[in-house]
């Protein structure tokens, strides 16, 4: 099958290229710089995709049988760029969509991701919604990661524990509902194997690193304060304020069977990835070091 998958330089998105690639899809990844050397995992085609113009959504999307769709994060106008891009997809004979959408969707309807599902639910001849909480990858790779070199996590998050998991979990739930008709029209949400809070993250990733980072919980004006002061807009800092103020309430905590029930192996836990990703923090101790 030939999939197109957005997103593809990012977190989620590089993850499930990898694994159609390994799994002998012919696999095309989009993103604005996916023909940049070395962006995308070896064995994917490429494809220029800016949802922003629309221009580059038909070659993208040639002979594409399947979608999986990784929506831009925190663009709030994300729904509106991208449904002209799902009715092109469908228009061009594309029959199968996966959506990364996000934990909770479900009460927040009239948000880019839920207003994404419903479009689909309501038009997609098949398509899968994949829930998953935080990723592992953020702390390594993503958003939050250059935070290490800054000596460690600063959220209002409190004691509040999260799922993690692990962006080749989502990949190999995503390569799962693209294989057999049994997921379509489900909507699985998604965690690891454990729910951690934040002195457990970065406890762990000092164990696999040999750092000395800390996590150091700030109160909601704390964080909007140190948030705003990076440069970041108001409603940005805010949607960050929000999201880590549901985490210290448990909203995020929940932890199930569904990565293991569909993939039939256990989702990776915290421990495993942070052996695995040690290098990463390494150099922002590193980094951190340099510029005292
Ligand atoms: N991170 C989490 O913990 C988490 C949890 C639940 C759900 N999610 C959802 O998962 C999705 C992906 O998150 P992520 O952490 O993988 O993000 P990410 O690592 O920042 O990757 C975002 C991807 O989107 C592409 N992109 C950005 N703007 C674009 C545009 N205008 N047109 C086309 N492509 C564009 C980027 O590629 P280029 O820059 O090369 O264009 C990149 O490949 C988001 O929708 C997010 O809401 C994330």
């Amino acid at each position: 099958m030939k999939v197109l998958v957005t997103g593809a330089t990012g977190s989620v998105g590089s993850a499930i290229v990898s694994k159609l690639v390994a799994e002998g899809h012919k696999v095309c990844g989009g993103s604005r710089h996916a023909a940049q050397p070395g962006r995308l995992p070896a064995g994917a085609e490429g494809m220029v995709l800016d949802f922003d113009q629309p221009a580059t959504f038909g070659p993208a999307l040639a002979g594409a049988e399947a979608v999986v769709l990784v929506a831009p994060p925190g663009d709030t106008q994300a729904d509106v760029k991208m449904i002209p891009f799902i009715d092109l997809a469908l228009g061009a004979g594309a029959t199968t969509f996966v959506l990364i959408s996000a934990m909770g969707i479900e009460f927040a309807p009239d948000s880019t991701l839920g207003k994404l599902e419903a479009y689909l639910a309501a038009r997609a001849p098949r398509y899968t919604f994949l829930r998953p909480t935080f990723f592992m990858q953020n702390l390594s790779t993503g958003f939050f990661a250059q935070a290490f070199a800054y000596g460690g996590l600063r959220y209002n998050a409190a004691e509040g524990k999260v799922g993690f998991i692990s962006t080749d979990d989502i990949a190999a739930v995503a390569a799962a509902a693209l294989a057999s008709p049994a997921h379509h029209g489900q909507a699985y949400p998604l965690t690891g194997p454990e729910a951690l809070d934040h002195h457990q993250v970065v406890a762990a990733i000092n164990r696999a690193a040999g750092t000395r980072f800390t996590y150091t919980p700030l109160s909601d004006a704390q964080m909007r304060q140190e948030m705003l002061a990076t440069g970041m807009p108001a409603e940005s800092a805010e949607f960050f304020v929000n999201l880590f103020a549901g985490v210290a309430q448990g909203h995020s905590a929940a932890v199930l069977p569904t990565v293991q029930a569909i993939t039939g192996r256990a989702p990776i836990s915290f421990e495993q990835f942070a052996q695995a990703n040690a290098h990463h923090w390494q150099r922002m101790a590193l980094a951190k070091q340099a510029a005292a």
